[in-house]
Formats: structure tokens, sequence, C-alpha cells
């Protein structure tokens, strides 16, 4: 087992005024009038872009946003699977992305090639795709999840088809607990999620005694086990926001805690570390910049496209999660 570092813990204390906007931010701000766009920021995003956005969110929302924008341009600041789920829910749209290299370690694990080969070997398979994986998984799923949904989309799947869960195998595995239903697992992970380990967050408890510890489902058994809540990066403002605790510890990606901050103003945040860091970063997340948001809606690039027929397949998967999560 690795040694924890000795580190400060990260703690976001109530926020007591409103941040202004940077000379960057109201040049955003003025083109984004101009281009008449609409942006939309995961909860992992910088604070100072999470600022600029008109809607922060979980992807569960970020899909309905999408959906509904009316906006000549979506600016999508997350990583390339969100943006190309915008495109997918709403074509006539241009959809930026401020870095095409913002992947996701979960993408990456299910190429479309392998899951066709898998489906070619198990016909009967019934695919559920966590929303995190490429628009040509996509179209060669039944239905997609986020970790907001996931639990009620399983739950709605006939008892007599065998699942196929893919690509995370630890968010597949904690649906499985609370479904009770058994479902392969595709050997995927989100590699700064896998990072948090039972040491290092016992430490940070033992620092903050009597604080609750929300954990995203993307971490491993282990860590789920000794939270006391298990949700989506959304129901972690809503957890926030219940909780009769003034401080909570957030195992999951650190530009949550701003969201966090600004929504629940008056509570402590404390970030979830691993064995090597106070806190915990996604790389692909962390791409986007302040500067490179403003350069996309300058240059109008680096700009999604989905052919066709992908994007009519894909569309199929989305729209039934979309309507079963209305059920
Ligand atoms: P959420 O939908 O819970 O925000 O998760 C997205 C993600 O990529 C987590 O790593
Ligand atoms: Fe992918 Fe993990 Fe980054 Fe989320 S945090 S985008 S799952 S690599």
């Amino acid at each position: 087992m690795p040694a924890v570092l000795n580190y400060e813990p990260l703690v976001l204390l109530p926020r007591r005024e409103a941040p202004k906007f940077t000379p960057i931010q109201e040049e955003i701000l003025a083109l984004k009038r101009e281009r008449n766009a609409v942006i939309l920021a995961h909860n992992y995003q910088i604070e100072a872009i999470q600022q600029v956005a008109d809607y922060v969110g979980d992807s569960l929302g970020l899909s309905y946003q999408a959906q509904s924008a009316k906006a000549d341009v979506i600016l999508f600041c997350g990583v390339h699977f969100m943006a190309e789920t915008a495109k997918i829910v709403n074509p006539g749209r241009t959809v930026l992305l401020p870095d095409l290299d913002a992947g996701c370690s979960l993408s990456d694990s299910c190429p479309a090639d392998r899951l066709a080969a898998y489906k070619a070997a198990n016909p009967n398979v019934y695919v559920v795709a966590y929303i995190n994986c490429s628009a040509g998984v996509k179209a060669l799923s039944d239905v997609i999840c986020t970790s907001g949904n996931a639990v009620k989309m399983v739950n709605q799947i006939p008892a007599d088809r065998d699942i196929l869960f893919v690509p995370d195998q630890n968010l597949g595995q904690w649906v499985s607990q609370k479904t009770g239903r058994q479902m392969r697992l595709w050997p995927g992970s989100c590699y700064a999620h896998v990072m948090f380990t039972v040491q290092a967050i016992e430490k940070v408890r033992a620092q903050f005694p009597g604080a609750p510890v929300v954990a995203h489902p993307e971490c491993v058994q282990a860590v789920r086990d000794i939270a006391d809540e298990v949700c989506s990066t959304e129901l972690m403002v809503k957890f926030a926001k219940e909780t009769p605790a003034d401080r909570i510890i957030v195992v999951t990606e650190s530009g949550m805690l701003h969201r966090l901050r600004k929504e629940v103003p008056h509570k402590t945040f404390i970030a979830g570390p691993t064995d090597t860091c106070a806190c915990n970063d996604c790389r692909f997340m962390k791409m986007n910049t302040i500067e490179k948001v403003r350069d996309a809606l300058k240059t109008m690039s680096p700009e999604i496209d989905v052919p066709e027929p992908i994007r009519s397949a894909a569309l199929v998967p989305i729209q039934r999660m979309l309507d079963w999560s209305k059920r």
C-alpha cells in the first residue's frame, strides 16, 4: 500500500461575496451575445468557466439543456463525449468544444469496434451504455444512462434480458448492487476516480470528525462502502443542501467544490484526497481554459460533427434514456 503523503487538506470555506468578472470573462460574455451562444459547463470545469456559463450541471442535466437549446451555438465546456451528445440531440446547432483533445479514459476503454465484435459473439445481449462513451458506442447500445439515472434505467429493462454494462465497471457494479440485477461489466474505469483510496479518505475524515463523505459511483467499491452517500455530481448539491452537517467531504473531481460553494454558500467543502494529492483533477476536464473558451467563440472552432448514420443511431438510446428518466 502506498504511503499517504503529508499534505494539507484542500478546504473551501463559506463564500462571503459574489466574485466580479475579469476582463477575459467580460470578453466571453460579449462574444456570447454576439454569436447568440449558450455556454453549458460540466461541474468539473474551473471556477472561471462555471461563472460565465448559462448552465452548470451533471451529464444528465446537460443533455436536457443541450436538447432544448434554442441559441445558434452551444459552447460545451466539458469533454468530447458530452459535446458529441449535444450534437446528437440537437444537430441544428453549431456545437463547439474549447479543446478537441478533452477526452475521457472511460470512453477510450471501449472502442466501438470491440463492442461490435462482442455483440456479434453475444447477439442477445442488452447493452446499457454509460454516457461516457463515443457516439459509435452509443449507436450500438440499447439505452444510455448517466450516474444520476443508471439505477432507474436498469430497473426498467425487462427482467429476462441479459445485460452488458459499458464502459465503467465501478458504476456498473454499484448499479448491480442497487438493483439486484446481474450484469456483465465492461472492464473500463475512470482513471481519476479510481485514485481515491480508503486510507486517504479515512485520513481526512479523522481531521474533520462528523463531516459526512459523499462519493461518486465511479469510485472503487472499497471507497463507496465507507461513504455516507454515493451519487452523481448533481445529487451531491442536493445532499449538501439537505444534510444537517456544515462541513462535507467531497470525493470526486475538484471542480465540483466550486459548484457546491456557489449553491450552498454557507457550508465548508473539503476535497476528497488521493494518496498523493489533497485533491483530484481530471486532466481532460482541465484542458478547457478560460482563454480557450474565449478563442472558441472568437474563431467558432473547434466544432463537433457527428456524421450520419451514426448520429441517428446514437440518438435512439439517448432519447430512450431521456424519456425513461421522466417516468
Ligand atoms: P456526472 O454525470 O455525475 O456529473 O459524472 C460525469 C463524469 O464524467 C464523472 O466523472
Ligand atoms: Fe472521464 Fe473520469 Fe474525466 Fe469523468 S473524471 S471525464 S469519467 S476521465
